[in-house]
């Protein structure tokens, strides 16, 4: 692990790293083939990471969280990741979409009954905005809220909920004005075991197999007016602010996904020989790893970079949007580069289930993808640096 020298560390930030470190490599790396060949959700260990504080890393103690800061939040996700992404992404959903939200938008009841139970790993929660004809375009969803009297009745389909088959509470999106397009969405917190709420189906995935993925459902599910996040329609804002937070964490997942990948490929170049040295000492190989290097600390920079840019916004406002769109574009196209890369350094034994090469280079994709695709942070990017729409 490398330090770079534009960030210290204080002890706190040490330490965080160190038990998440200790945790990963003990109680998850063991446990994370099975998990990603059978898919099942790692309750044991999400509990654990719970009790440990890592559910709600930047949750203040009087909610329930550990009260720390946003690089502490990063360097914990980072080690879990290196182990194990589908953990990774449990955790990133949970103290980024969920928390971070309720957190910056809900009441003080809505905090004490629902982030308290979350932060401290007591419950699950998940965020739903996508639908199936509504990804990218988040704007143009399907999923309809009518009020009736104190209560809202909902009904629609939502898809790609992470923990949306285990999840206790979710902060659902969905439209209240349709007429008004982004400003008719509304933000709600969703008690998932009252009646007209549904799991649907569970998405077959590539990679981060043991992080549940699925369709949620609603049928004429009653909402009290009470459990809105924030006022009507003002969803959208709030869905968007929320990813902001979340881009640093998947930024974080994709950084730790790199390095375990790295780390494995050059253990095996210095110690796999092949026409009489080791395959390290041909340029082929030793390029790769230096490709590799510096595009991984180039991703740390940007990551822990925006981590501090979101801890300054606590103080004196404002948005950490281009600082967590770039950090998660350049992490999560590391991941695919350096992944794709290790799988070639390996040769056989990286194509083969025996090693956990190729999970890294399966797990690596969704980064690109969700929270935002690639695509997506380069359209955040180039808008806020044209000012052009
Ligand atoms: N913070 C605060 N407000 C923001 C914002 C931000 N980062 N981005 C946009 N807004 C505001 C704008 O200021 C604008 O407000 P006004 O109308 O009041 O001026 C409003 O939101 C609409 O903005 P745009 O006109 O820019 O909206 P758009 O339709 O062009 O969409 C977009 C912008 C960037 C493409 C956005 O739709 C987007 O990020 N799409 C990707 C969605 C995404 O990441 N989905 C993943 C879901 S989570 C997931 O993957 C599942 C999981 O469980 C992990």
């Amino acid at each position: 692990m490398s330090e770079t020298a534009l960030f210290s560390l204080t002890e706190e930030h040490e330490m965080i790293r160190q038990a998440a470190r200790d945790f990963a490599q003990k109680e998850i790396a063991p446990i994370a083939a099975e998990f990603d060949e059978t898919g099942d959700f790692p309750s044991k260990t999400i509990k654990k990471m719970g009790e440990m504080g890592f559910m709600g890393i930047e949750v203040p103690e009087e909610f329930g969280g550990a009260g720390m800061d946003t690089l502490s939040y990063v360097l914990a996700l980072e080690e879990i990741c290196k182990a194990d992404a589908s953990h990774g992404a449990i955790m990133s959903v949970n103290n980024s979409l969920f928390c971070y939200g309720l957190l910056k938008f809900a009441s003080d009841p809505q905090k004490q009954k629902y982030l308290r139970a979350v932060a401290s790993g007591q419950a699950i929660g998940a965020y739903s905005l996508t639908e199936p004809m509504s990804g990218s375009d988040a704007g143009t969803m399907r999923s309809r809220a009518v009020r009736d009297g104190d209560h809202y009745v909902i009904n629609g389909r939502k898809s790609w909920v992470t923990s949306g088959p285990v999840a206790d509470y979710v902060v659902l999106f969905t439209m209240t004005d349709a007429d008004k397009k982004h400003h008719g969405i509304t933000a709600f917190i969703i008690e998932t075991d009252k009646p007209g709420f549904h799991v649907g189906k569970k998405e077959p995935k590539l990679g981060i197999r043991a992080s549940a993925t699925s369709e949620i459902v609603f049928e004429d599910y009653r909402v009290p007016a009470e459990n809105r996040l924030g006022d009507e329609g003002q969803g959208f804002k709030i869905a968007m602010t929320v990813l902001d937070a979340g881009r640093i964490g998947i930024a974080s997942q994709a950084l730790g996904i790199a390095e375990a990948a790295y780390e494995a490929s050059l253990l095996y170049a210095k110690e796999r020989e092949a026409f009489g040295q080791p395959i390290g000492q041909f340029q082929g190989v030793a390029f790769k790893l230096a490709d590799m290097k510096t595009r991984i600390e180039a991703a740390r920079l940007l990551t822990y970079n925006a981590a501090l840019a979101k801890e300054k916004t606590k103080k004196s406002g404002g948005r950490f949007t281009l600082e967590a769109s770039m950090a998660k574009l350049f992490a999560s196209e590391t991941a695919m580069f350096v992944t794709h890369e290790a799988v070639q350094i390996h040769g056989g034994m990286g194509y083969s289930r025996e090693l956990p090469i190729e999970r890294y280079f399966r797990d690596a994709k969704i980064t690109e993808i969700y929270e935002g695709t690639s695509e997506i942070q380069r359209l955040v990017i180039s808008r806020l640096e044209t000012g052009l729409r």
